[in-house]
């Protein structure tokens, strides 16, 4: 018999990733898909992980295996808040769900009311998922599962890092990732006594955001380090152009700030198995993917015909995205025998724009204003080129989604499109941010796809290249370590 091992079995690390939104639960934009894979894909490296996430009745409606773990009794937002333990359906990842009915149990969105309004209370319905994230991260958790590392993420879990900062005893190390810089939960000054933080932080050195508090300033200041969605846009919120004012602190804390790139979820987002398409491909087997792209046209009422180049774009309609650069080119574009088609919801003169656009190109142009998963995925699978004109893309996932696919990105050259699309190779890059310049790539790639053999090399070069989490999770297990042991 071998002599018993006398080696101390290794410990594993733990993590708390604290978010306001995990698909398949809820979902208003691509923190939500992140949320709902990078855990799952931590887990397989061997972390320990839990998901803290605020029960919204979509959470709970939708977590599995729901149990009462501990009810808070005195917290400044709510006073009684239940925290219950849950399983998220698919992946299985551990959840802890805050369960508060007078701040998530309501109709209407995570952040806004049914109308688009912000719900008026936000601050303290993100200052309750940032100070149980807090909490769980010190001494004074009630729970066994004590993480070495509170993994923050956006404004709404940003006070994690400053509510700990003031807590005492041993706690948690934080990471704390920029999804979207431009989101930095702002509000008046006296909303930083209200949710209990000291007065004399309300500086520069500080919460003070340009004379408001800023929970993502909060985040930044305080974490032990920084993380954003892609190696370029850590590079480019130094700057001015792309820093939304925190670029002084960003550049000051550079050597506290790393860009990962994410990856995408290639079992929810592989068109040989999608549930939503009407015929499955793959790379070695695209007839399904001219399945597809009748079913799209019907669908949006165009013209049935498959050797029409079909343009897809699917996003929220704002400034970022650069929706008005498609509507700014669209009546040239549109002089072509192409089909457009977009899925999205957004500003509301630009809803009405694409809205007045179908209306005039009734078999060129198909516009859902609206949230639709399912025909995402058909609009990623049906289209022939995808569209992402983003006047900044902290890292973006639909480029990815498209390349795997098979529906060669035409992207501006910025952030994470910059890092995720080859140009020429599996997709188009362009630049400057001008109509002109957009106008030319997607006259480039509708000339690649006349010559059906340079297409098909392109499709095939985007539909192989590995998106997959493991890489982007490698590389989050290792700054983690690198943050608890700064020095080795
Ligand atoms: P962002 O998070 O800035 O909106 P990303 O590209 O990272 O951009 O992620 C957006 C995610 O949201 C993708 O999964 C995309 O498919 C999805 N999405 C955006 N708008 C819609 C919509 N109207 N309907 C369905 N899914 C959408
Ligand atoms: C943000 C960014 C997007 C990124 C997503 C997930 O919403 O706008 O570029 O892909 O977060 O990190």
């Amino acid at each position: 018999m071998p002599a018993p091992s006398t080696k101390k079995p290794k410990k594993s690390l733990k993590v708390l990733f604290v978010t306001p939104e995990i698909h398949p639960l809820i979902k208003t934009g691509g923190l939500a898909d992140v949320s709902g894979a990078l855990p799952a894909a931590l887990r397989e490296l061997g972390t320990e992980v839990r998901v803290l996430v605020p029960g919204y009745p979509k959470v709970l409606a939708g977590a599995k295996n729901k149990r009462l773990l501990y009810t808070f009794h005195d917290l400044p937002e709510a006073g009684e808040v239940r925290l219950l333990s849950a399983s998220l359906p698919g992946s299985g990842v551990p959840l802890l769900i805050i369960d508060c009915p007078v701040l998530y149990q309501r109709d209407g969105g995570p952040y806004q009311n049914p109308t688009g309004i912000d719900w008026p209370d936000n601050a303290q319905r993100f200052a309750l998922l940032s100070r149980i994230g807090a909490i769980l991260g010190s001494d004074a958790s009630p729970l066994s599962f004590r993480p070495d590392i509170v993994h923050c993420n956006d404004w709404q879990s940003a006070l994690v890092p400053a509510f700990l900062h003031f807590m005492h005893g041993k706690k948690a190390a934080t990471v704390m990732t920029i999804h979207n810089l431009a989101f930095q939960g702002i509000f008046p000054p006296h909303v930083v006594d209200e949710v209990g933080l000291p007065p004399a932080c309300f500086s520069i050195e500080g919460v003070e955001y340009y004379g408001n508090f800023s929970t993502l300033k909060a985040g930044l200041y305080y974490t032990d380090h920084i993380s954003t969605v892609s190696p370029t846009y850590a590079q480019e919120i130094q700057q001015k152009a792309l820093g939304f004012g925190m670029q002084g602190l960003l550049a000051r804390r550079s050597n506290k700030l790393t860009g990962i790139v994410n990856g995408i979820d290639t079992s929810d987002w592989n068109p040989a198995t999608d549930p939503h398409l009407v015929q499955g491909y793959d790379a070695g087997q695209m007839a399904g993917k001219t399945a597809n792209k009748l079913a799209l046209q019907e669908k949006m009422g165009l013209k049935r015909d498959p050797d029409i180049p079909l343009l897809g774009m699917i996003s929220r309609i704002t400034q970022q995205k650069g929706g008005d650069l498609l509507l700014e080119i669209a009546p040239q574009l549109l002089q072509e025998n192409v089909q457009i088609v977009l899925l999205g919801t957004g500003e509301t003169v630009l809803e009405n724009g694409f809205r007045n656009l179908a209306h005039a190109h009734p078999d060129n142009v198909g516009v859902t204003i609206g949230f639709d998963e399912g025909l995402s995925h058909l609009v990623e699978a049906g289209a022939d080129m995808f569209l992402m004109p983003s006047r900044f893309e902290p890292c973006g996932l639909n480029q990815m989604y498209s390349q795997r696919y098979g529906t060669p990105p035409i992207v501006h050259a910025t952030g994470g499109l910059t890092d995720t699309v080859e140009d020429g190779v599996t997709g188009f890059i362009f630049s400057p941010m001008t109509a002109k310049a957009f106008l030319a790539s997607i006259h480039r790639a509708l000339a690649t796809y006349r010559d059906k053999q340079a297409w098909h090399a392109i499709q095939h070069n985007a539909m192989t290249r590995d998106f997959s989490w493991k890489k982007s999770a490698e590389d989050y297990l290792a700054l983690y370590k690198s943050v608890l042991s700064p020095e080795s």
